[in-house]
């Protein structure tokens, strides 16, 4: 089972493979935030320390949003991530 490590709280979770990374923290209690949910306000916006290639692929709309919220490369939309195996997540705030 994938591993996700959220530095923020310093915790480590199992989660099944294809994972809503949005539905995993709400189910989780983890502090990470988010607004519209959607994949259009940016809220959400992450990192991947690690693992940034377990993950399933960016959306032409969730790059669009990376790109006016964040010049970090390789940023992604928390809500829009399906984790598919182990990952480490720094949130961007
Ligand atoms: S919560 Fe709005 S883009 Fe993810």
């Amino acid at each position: 089972m994938p591993k996700i490590t959220i530095l923020r709280n310093g915790k480590t979770y199992e989660v099944a493979a294809g994972t809503n990374f949005l539905e995993f923290c709400q189910d989780q209690d983890v502090p990470h935030d988010f607004g519209c949910t959607v994949g259009s306000c940016g809220t959400c916006v992450l990192v991947l320390e690690k693992g940034a290639e377990n993950v399933s692929p960016a959306s032409a709309e969730e790059k669009e949003t990376v790109e006016m919220c964040t010049s970090v490369k390789g940023a992604r939309l928390g809500c829009q991530m399906k984790v598919l195996g182990d990952v480490t997540v720094r949130a961007l705030d």
